[in-house]
């Protein structure tokens, strides 16, 4: 595999295609990146506290910093620690390729220390980053702007809007729903909200601004989406019931700090599960990789489709439940995947997408409407660039109809920006009958800094 870039020494940040093709079974032993979603809830979570919160493994990538960045703006201290000191914040023009990981010392101050930011905060690409932070801004005594990159601003935030200003906030987006958004925060009122998306940023984004009601708010989503925040706000000692679909939490408590180590993203393991058990003869163990049962759809999935998948050592880290996953190559069938079943497995359509295009028969993929507004449209450009490589895919409103084929066909993609798309493709050129470029893959570091190597040490 190789990395095309004109500055090879700074391959992370200029890291902006590609290059792949098969050369031998994938072998060995790899620890994914810390999970994103918790990296973000970890931040605001401990900002939010009273005292010294030790993050430990947290997610040194362009999303998580984000979130970083912007409680630095708002008057909170941040400490780091990376294990290589060369290697600076890939915000700040550091690599971001190799660290993967941090300890942050989070200096809490209390629900109500937050400080006016100066300017406008920039969310980047992070869809979690400004859903989240609406809901935290939404409580505060002042007014605040948050801006994103060109895919943030296409994102809908009118989901986020719509129960915070029942809460009594005043959010001004210019383009109707759509970033940037004036926050004015103020007093909150209790509400009970029935969202009509099953969305965790949505629920999130209501939960920390009932952090800030006097009373008790609550929402309620159609499937389940991934607890992240609940877990994370008992932890800090928060009243929060859950039962069944309804999440409610008591306002004005004050929240404990965390001592806490974030857990391997099963969303960026889940690439090197695909590929363990579409690559033949391969053979992998994913180290401590997160198994929140609200997360790991993509396993009975997958399990479902023939693969032989076993779930080792399997323990609890933080109030998270982990575990190591060996994989081994098995012939995949197709099968058909709608619903509930979807919301655990979101962030996995990509690759999902991958493993159907070598399935044995037709994949069907419903109830995805959500894909189409991800960090790109995932059902428009997974069907476009599949089809690249040769596979028959008939787009679908809320999914697709994949035919598999035993090969795919080398050819040169594009992840439209949206690392997923980058990393899904990517191990799709492993099994194309040459080599496959993918191109503006600069997007991985969003999440998965050292993807690239990672897929490297395992190639052999
Ligand atoms: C996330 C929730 C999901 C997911 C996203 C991260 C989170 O989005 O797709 O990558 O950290 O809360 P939705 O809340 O829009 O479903």
């Amino acid at each position: 595999m190789r990395k095309n870039s004109k500055r090879q020494k700074l391959q992370g940040k200029f890291l902006n295609q590609i290059n792949i093709k098969y050369k031998k079974p994938l072998k060995g032993e790899i620890t994914p990146p810390p999970d994103k979603s918790i990296s973000h809830r970890a931040v605001i979570i401990s900002s939010l506290a009273e005292g010294k919160s030790i993050i430990r493994n947290f997610l040194y990538a362009e999303d998580p910093l984000r979130t970083v960045n912007a409680f630095r703006e708002m008057g909170i201290k941040i400490e780091e620690k990376t294990q290589s000191t060369e290697n600076k914040s890939p915000l700040k023009g550091g690599e971001g390729g190799l660290t993967q990981n941090a300890e942050l010392i989070i200096h809490g101050k209390g629900l109500n220390e937050l400080k006016e930011p100066k300017d406008t905060i920039d969310c980047g690409n992070s869809g979690t980053t400004m859903r989240l932070l609406c809901g935290v801004l939404a409580g505060q005594l002042f007014s605040s702007t948050l801006k994103g990159d060109a895919s943030l601003s296409r994102r809908p935030m009118q989901r986020v809007i719509t129960p915070l200003t029942e809460m009594g906030a005043v959010i001004k987006s210019e383009k109707g729903g759509f970033p940037p958004l004036d926050i004015t925060g103020g007093k909150l009122k209790p509400i009970q909200f029935q969202s009509p998306v099953a969305s965790a940023q949505v629920k999130s984004a209501v939960l920390f601004a009932g952090l800030y009601c006097d009373g008790i708010i609550s929402i309620s989503e159609p499937e389940k989406s991934r607890d992240h925040t609940e877990r994370m706000l008992k932890a800090a000692g928060v009243n929060i019931e859950i039962k069944d679909l309804k999440v409610s939490v008591t306002g004005k408590s004050k929240l404990k700090p965390l001592e806490t180590t974030i857990p391997g993203d099963f969303s960026s393991a889940a690439f090197f599960i695909v590929a363990g058990a579409m690559v033949p003869k391969s053979e992998i163990l994913i180290k401590n990789a997160g198994i929140n049962p609200t997360r790991t759809g993509l396993l009975e999935i997958l399990e479902m489709m023939g693969a032989d998948i076993a779930l080792e050592n399997k323990r609890d880290a933080s109030g998270e439940p982990v575990c190591d996953v060996y994989v081994k190559h098995s012939s995949l069938t197709a099968i058909n995947i709608s619903g509930k079943m979807l919301t655990r497995a979101i962030d996995e359509f990509p690759i999902l997408c991958v493993a159907a295009s070598v399935a044995k028969g037709t994949t069907k993929i419903t109830g995805a409407k959500e894909l189409r507004v991800k960090e790109s449209d995932r059902i428009a450009s997974m069907s476009k660039e599949l089809r690249k490589m040769g596979v028959e895919i008939e787009e679908l409103e809320d999914g697709v109809i994949i035919k598999g084929r035993e090969r795919l066909k080398a050819a040169t993609v594009q992840s439209y920006g949206d690392h997923r798309v980058a990393m899904a493709l990517t191990v799709a050129g492993l099994l194309a009958d040459g080599e496959t470029i993918v191109q503006d893959t600069e997007c991985v570091n969003t999440s998965f800094p050292g993807f690239v190597e990672m897929l490297d040490k395992l190639m052999g």
